[in-house]
């Protein structure tokens, strides 16, 4: 099998940083195509910075790296520093990136891409506000159609929310943009906090990273030791939840999840739930499915898998 296309949209964020990072150690089963940057868990320019960090850390300076939307599409932008330190990067002390910026917005790419390759070959992996994808829907719609799939971090149902008591981060950041994009007919994979409130970095895991000696191994190390401190003391657990790696080790062993196809959608109107995802688990509704909801992973196959690519770079 060729190795599968993706375009990864994020907002790194240290998890993002993993996931990335998990992504292009894995040159047999992904083809990372290119990065666009969305604003979430900082602003856009931190983002768009932290992104080129992860490509130069990972020695792929060549990478094209597009800044995209710099907030949601009718709301104000919320952002998580409270999680992932003031750049959004904190933990290793990582140099300053020289790459540039590929020219464009990240929408027009995503649209490029989809237009020119074959339809039904390239998977979008989504890791923050649905922003950029959701603004390339609306102003292409007929793309919805080339798109083999999208893997996304984001929602909770049986975990509920780690920004309200009902929402995921990256789904109340954007919850517009979220409707649409569980509104599109493209097939959908969620990983939500349900699935990777189990992904949790306990001090073994920790040390494992570490232990490898390498420059991308210790800043793995790094980052998971900074946001650790403010996980582990709001969930009272062994270790902070790796979120967004999650996205990139299903392209690679999708074995490792398990969840169903169901129908998911998104509150957009009650400022009280607003960004929930309303997840018809139990299939109560004849809604229907538009989305594999994750909830359930093998952990340590997880740890195992991301240790033993990131011994590659
Ligand atoms: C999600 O929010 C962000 O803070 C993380 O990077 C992840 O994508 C988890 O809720
Ligand atoms: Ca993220």
């Amino acid at each position: 099998m060729p190795p599968r296309k993706i375009i990864i949209d994020t907002d790194p964020g240290q998890d993002d940083a993993v996931a990335i990072l998990l992504a292009l150690a894995s040159p047999e089963e992904i083809d990372v195509l290119g990065i666009t940057c969305v604003a979430g868990n900082v602003p856009l320019p931190l983002t768009t910075r932290n992104a080129r960090i992860v490509c130069e850390l990972a020695g792929r300076s060549e990478m094209a790296i597009y800044a995209g939307c710099d907030r949601p599409l009718g709301r104000d932008l919320v952002t998580a520093e409270h999680v992932h330190g003031k750049t959004g990067l904190d933990g290793p002390s990582l140099p300053e990136p020289t790459m540039p910026m590929a020219d464009g917005h990240a929408v027009d790419y995503i649209i490029d891409q989809l237009r020119t390759h074959d339809e039904g070959t390239i998977t979008l992996c989504p890791l923050g506000p649905l922003t950029n994808i959701a603004t390339a829907l609306q102003k292409a719609p007929e793309i919805a159609s080339r798109i083999a799939e999208i893997v996304l971090m984001g929602g909770g149902y049986f975990e509920g929310g780690n920004i309200t008591p009902t929402a995921e981060f990256n789904i109340y950041v954007d919850p517009q943009a979220a409707d649409i994009v569980f509104k599109s007919g493209v097939p959908i994979v969620v990983m939500p906090l349900d699935v990777t409130h189990k992904a949790l970095v306990t001090k073994p895991r920790n040390d494992a990273f570490r232990a490898l000696g390498t420059p991308q191994g210790i800043a793995v190390a790094q980052m998971t030791d900074f946001f650790e401190r403010f996980d582990k003391e709001k969930y009272g657990s062994e270790g902070a939840p790796l979120h967004d790696p999650c996205v990139t080790a299903y392209l690679i062993r999708p074995d490792l999840f398990k969840g169903r196809h169901i129908n998911v959608e998104i509150e957009t109107t009650s400022e009280l739930t607003m960004g929930m995802t309303v997840a018809d688990w139990w299939r109560v509704t004849d809604r229907a499915p538009n989305a594999t909801f994750m909830n359930d992973i093998d952990a340590d196959g997880f740890f195992t898998l991301l240790t033993e690519r990131l011994a590659r770079l």
